[in-house]
């Protein structure tokens, strides 16, 4: 039996970053993306994963999730986390300690040769489409190696949160380029992909939440190893980055507004009749 998503927004607010301090950027992006970690989990527990299922983890990221994914699974079941970032993908098998769970240096846009002949219960994905450009065809990927009465399971942020936007800017000459990488898609966009993919689209909500950096470099170090190192504040002159702070500071935090949203989909009709079992 499935539970629905928790519903009380107001409880992102407030969810404190660490003051990060890690010695790789993998390691610091690990430490300072708890908020989505924690946006995750309700995905999880909205997911009803049983024991035995077979899962994907698409942009597992260092693989937090895709280890809680491989104890509801348990020893009967698979889970298959795969990224493109190396370094994460290493620290990720580092901590795997489950023979039940694998990790695999890959993007979304080669799933049909990574994941080829295995069918998923469920492929899921936390905060990662909104760096797929193609959405629509990754969802076609996506749709191929769901067992029939499979589901996907897809959270991402759905625009350019301000704050960073203005922080990214100030970063010379990388600004405008780091928020290039980015392929932002409204709820509308992106429920007219899954449809678009030959999927029919079971739930999806557009969502509000907070999180907050107790200091800037907290802000700073998160949005960095978010980018990948594409963000560098040493490329940030002084002077800008205290207008920003008196700006944006509230009681030396900061508040990252975010909007996101979620979906649940799975084989459209026409689909799943062509498919056996
Ligand atoms: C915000 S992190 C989320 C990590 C993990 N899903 C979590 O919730 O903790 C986004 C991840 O997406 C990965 N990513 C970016 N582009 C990707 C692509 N084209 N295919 C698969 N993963 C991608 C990044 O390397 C990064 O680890």
């Amino acid at each position: 039996m499935r539970r629905d998503l928790p519903r009380n927004l107001d409880r992102d607010a407030g969810v404190r970053g660490p003051a990060v301090a890690a010695s790789s950027p993998a390691q610091a992006y690990r430490n300072a993306s708890l908020w989505q970690r924690g946006r995750g989990q309700r995905l999880i527990a909205f997911a009803g994963v049983r024991p035995g299922e077979l899962v994907l983890d698409l942009g597992c990221g260092t693989g937090g999730l895709t280890r809680q994914l491989a104890e509801l699974v348990g020893p009967d079941g698979r889970v298959l986390g795969i990224d493109p970032d190396e370094a994460r993908i290493e620290l990720a098998r580092r901590t795997a300690g489950a023979p039940n769970l694998e990790f695999q240096v890959a993007a979304a846009e080669t799933l049909g040769e990574v994941a080829r002949n295995r069918p998923f219960d469920l492929v899921f994905s936390n905060f990662v489409f909104h760096w797929i450009r193609d959405k629509r065809a990754v969802l076609r990927l996506m749709r191929d190696l769901l067992r029939p009465a499979g589901r996907i399971l897809v959270q991402c942020v759905s625009s350019l949160p301000a704050l960073v936007g203005e922080l990214s800017r100030l970063a010379d000459p990388s600004g405008e380029r780091i928020l290039r990488d980015f392929a932002f898609e409204e709820a509308a966009a992106l429920a007219h992909h899954v449809e678009g993919a030959g999927l029919q689209l079971l739930r999806l909500e557009e969502q509000h939440g907070t999180h907050v950096y107790p200091t800037l470099d907290a802000l700073l170090r998160w949005w960095q190893a978010t980018t990948h190192d594409r963000f560098d504040p040493r490329t940030v002159e002084p002077a800008a980055l205290s207008r920003f702070a008196e700006q944006h500071g509230d009681g030396g935090a900061f508040r990252v507004r975010e909007t996101f949203c979620w979906f649940e989909a799975r084989l459209a009709p026409a689909h799943s009749w062509g498919r056996g079992g």
